[in-house]
Parts: C-alpha cells; sequence; structure tokens
C-alpha cells in the first residue's frame, strides 16, 4: 500500500491532467455514499489499464462490468479519441458511473450499456458485425467471475487480431491454485485459465499483483 501511494504521488501527481485527481477522488466517494461495494480497481490497477490501452493505440474499448466507472475513467483517459462501451448489470451501479463519467468530462465517448453481460455482448457483437461500431484492440472483463470464459469467449469474435483481453481478479490470494474450492468465483478464474489455454485463438499470462488490493492478479491474453 505504501508503494501504491510512493509510486503513484511521483508517476499520478495531483496535478495530472488525464485522469483529474479529482474526478478520480469524486468517483470513489461518489460510488461509496451511493452504497456501491469497495471492489473497483486500485489506482495503480486503474493506471496499469489506460497505459496499456495507450500502448495499443486502443480506439475502441469494451468493458464488461462498470460499477462505478472506476476502471472506465482511466481507459477513457487513454486518449482523446478512445471510445468506451461498458457493460454494467445493475442500474443502480450504472447510474452512479454515468455521474461519475460525467465528472471526468469523458462522457460523450463512454456508452454504459445496461444488461446481464451474457446478454448484452451477443448484441454488441451483432453490432460489429454490421459494421455500427469498430472491433475493440482493448477489453477489461471485471463482471460476475463465473462467467469470465463466456465474456473472453464472445470478446474475441469482436476484436481485432493484436487486441489484448485483460480479466481481473483470477488469482483471489492464491486461490486459483490452491486445491478443492466452493467458491464459485474462483471456479470462474480457473475455468477461463484452463480454457484459454487450450484455444488456440489467444496467448496468455497471469500476472499476480499486490497492494491496495491485497493479493490478486489479472489475466493478460492476446488475440492471435
Ligand atoms: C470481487 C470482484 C471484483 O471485481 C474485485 O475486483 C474484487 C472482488 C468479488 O466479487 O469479490
Ligand atoms: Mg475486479
Amino acid at each position: 500500500i505504501a508503494v501504491d501511494a510512493y509510486s503513484l504521488s511521483h508517476l499520478h501527481p495531483k496535478t495530472s491532467t488525464s485522469p483529474s485527481a479529482e474526478a478520480l477522488e469524486y468517483a470513489l466517494i461518489n460510488s461509496e455514499k451511493n452504497g456501491l461495494p469497495d471492489i473497483a480497481v486500485s489506482p495503480s490497477q486503474g493506471k496499469f489499464l489506460m497505459i496499456q490501452a495507450k500502448i495499443l493505440k486502443a480506439k475502441n474499448i469494451l468493458e464488461v462490468g462498470t460499477l462505478g466507472g472506476y476502471s472506465t475513467i482511466w481507459l477513457a483517459n487513454a486518449s482523446p479519441d478512445v471510445k468506451v462501451i461498458s457493460v454494467e448489470v445493475n442500474e443502480h451501479h450504472a447510474e452512479v458511473a454515468r455521474a461519475n463519467i460525467a465528472k471526468s468530462g469523458v462522457e460523450d465517448r463512454v456508452q454504459v450499456r445496461l444488461g446481464p453481460g451474457i446478454e448484452v455482448l451477443p448484441q454488441i457483437a451483432e453490432e460489429v458485425k454490421q459494421g455500427k461500431r469498430g472491433k475493440f484492440q482493448l477489453v477489461f472483463i471485471d463482471a460476475d467471475k463465473e462467467n469470465n470464459w463466456n465474456y473472453v469467449d464472445a470478446a474475441i469474435g469482436m476484436s481485432e487480431p493484436g487486441a489484448c483481453i485483460i480479466v481481473d481478479n483470477v488469482v483471489r490470494k492464491g486461490s486459483l491454485a490452491l486445491g478443492n474450492t466452493q467458491d464459485p468465483r474462483v471456479e470462474g478464474a480457473r475455468k477461463v485459465v484452463e480454457n484459454i489455454g487450450r484455444d488456440e485463438r489467444l496467448d496468455a499470462v497471469v500476472i499476480q499483483t499486490v497492494g491496495e488490493k491485497n493479493y490478486d492478479g489479472f489475466l493478460i491474453a492476446v488475440v492471435k
């Protein structure tokens, strides 16, 4: 936690413009005030996502699981011409997220789409197929963990070759590799790791993380 604070104070100081410290702080405080769970990505993880979007020169980004829009704000600030579509199942969360996103001034480039990912992703896939929206260069999956694999599978068809698919929370304090589990979120993490391992369309790695959000990790996959 001290390392996160130290690093961010130098690498994303309060005077940093994009996203502004005010917008990020507003998103966290407004989310808490409205009763949203405190499970957004950490500031360092948010910046990591924004940097991935910059590296990929992403123009179209898909997010599954908006929550209060904290990671959405980071992603949308990767460049002035990035567009983000973010899927959220909870109407209250989506409303809070839209307010948080507007505070960051990126509401013109962000669409929060209400509905379960498992239903909304096929709709988005159809829009991509019909040329109504571009293919994605970056996909961030951070929703109901049981459907991790279904979201990855759907995302591949909507992504450009070379696109990056990132799945949050696959390590879960090491549970990923620790014996039997009754936790469907851990089962969801194992399923996505094991299925991607067998899938010719992707090349992937798990990167473990520590810091403000404890011991966890991302799965990072590239679409061949
Ligand atoms: C949980 C979900 C998340 O997306 C996260 O970052 C941390 C925890 C959860 O469902 O417990
Ligand atoms: Mg998460």
